[in-house]
């Protein structure tokens, strides 16, 4: 039987809920920055990983979407949703031949200039050109410039290594991309300046640099108009941030907000003592979560929030416990349905093969994960 029409009451759990009002709010917001200050957006697929939500994503303007994995970008690549111009750029380096045979394999499937790849070593960098030449098809390569993880360091060692590519006929360079992270404002600042200032180096070395990416959820604002960056992405802000969650947490280093769409539903199925509910739902559903996110999960009923002492997640329960002065407890009964909110969106994604859209209280639709379990 379909869940198609059912109220949240009736549906089985556990089960991912995604508010479709607070959903379309938050790209309606990103969006409409980016129109606002002339940039590109790019969201990062490996927070959502559903092809529906790509696809929303594209027709509201994105340039394409990023993926960290190879896996990633082949689901979502094969579920066709890339069409035009538009593109996967992953955002992820590859060392393994049997991956780089792979990705240049796709490229020729699907046509060139559909997935774009990270690069940050002159070994990749090699191995691509010669399984490029290979297939007779061109790579397009982007380069990762570090802020602290992957990636070249700013400045000469990543124009060295777009010279290195530029002089390579299997190979095209399109740009560099430097996430920032999820940082304040400050940092954020210091480092679209690395960002930009490398790229100039790149131009002035006379390789043209069509790319200039970075920025997060947290950063959209400040890098997403810091001039020179020319697209940005962001993943969490789909599902929200701000204290009812959900992205990386209930913060943020900037002030940003967007509203909270992802939610795990569940059921209270013990609820024999004063101190404490067991729910249906464990850390299998919920993903572990953000380790520094305590509590582990925000819970409520029809939206309103329930306040209690601390959620512990097993592998499939969660117990909310509450202490005397905790009024709460007593709206808690057996066989309730409760929603409660991932700390981390992404991997909590990652737990579930489909999310249930929810418009005024009833399943809408059902997305499937399309790139869900993608890990290489
Ligand atoms: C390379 C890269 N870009 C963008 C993002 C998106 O960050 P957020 O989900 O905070 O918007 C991430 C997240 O980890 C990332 O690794």
């Amino acid at each position: 039987m379909s869940l198609v029409g059912l109220s949240v009451e009736e549906v089985p759990t556990p089960a991912l809920l995604l508010d479709l009002d607070n959903f379309e709010w938050n790209i309606a917001k990103m969006f409409s920055f980016a129109r606002s200050v002339g940039v590109g957006v790019r969201p990062h697929a490996k927070t959502f990983k559903a092809a529906a939500i790509c696809n929303r994503l594209i027709s509201e303007g994105a340039v394409g979407v990023m993926t960290q994995k190879l896996s990633e970008a082949e689901a979502l690549l094969h579920s066709g949703i890339l069409y035009g111009d538009k593109n996967i750029l992953m955002s992820q380096e590859l060392t393994d031949p049997g991956k780089v045979e792979r990705l240049v394999g796709l490229g020729a499937a699907m046509g060139e200039g559909k997935i774009l790849t990270s690069v940050d070593d002159v070994r990749e960098v090699d191995m691509l050109n010669e399984a490029a030449l290979r297939w007779g098809v061109k790579q397009h390569t982007v380069i990762e410039m570090s802020h602290g993880r992957c990636g070249t360091a700013p400045g000469k060692p990543s124009v060295e290594l777009a010279k290195h590519i530029a002089k390579l006929p299997g190979l095209v360079f399109r740009g560099i991309y430097g996430y920032e992270n999820t940082v304040k404002r400050e940092l954020a600042l210091e480092r679209d300046k690395l960002t930009v200032d490398t790229a100039e180096a790149i131009r002035s070395a006379g390789i043209p640099v069509e790319i200039v990416s970075a920025g997060s959820t947290d950063t959209y604002e400040v890098t997403g108009s810091y001039r020179g960056i020319t697209e940005i992405e962001p993943g969490s802000f789909v599902f929200g941030v701000g204290p009812e969650g959900s992205g990386y947490g209930w913060g943020s280093n900037n002030d940003v907000y967007f509203k909270s769409s992802l939610t795990v539903l569940t059921t209270v199925i013990g609820a024999n003592f004063q101190d404490r509910v067991e729910l249906d739902a464990g850390s299998k559903e919920l993903s572990g979560g953000n380790p520094r996110a305590v509590p582990p999960v925000l819970a409520s009923v029809g939206g309103e929030a329930i306040h209690f002492d601390r959620a512990s997640l097993s592998e499939e329960h969660c117990t909310l416990y509450f202490e005397a002065k905790d009024s709460d407890r007593g709206r808690l009964t057996w066989g309730q349905k409760i929603q409660l909110t991932p700390s981390h969106c992404c991997t909590c994604v990652n737990q579930h093969d489909e999310m249930l859209v929810v418009k005024k209280g009833r399943v809408a639709a059902i997305w499937p994960i399309t790139a869900r379990g993608k890990y290489t």
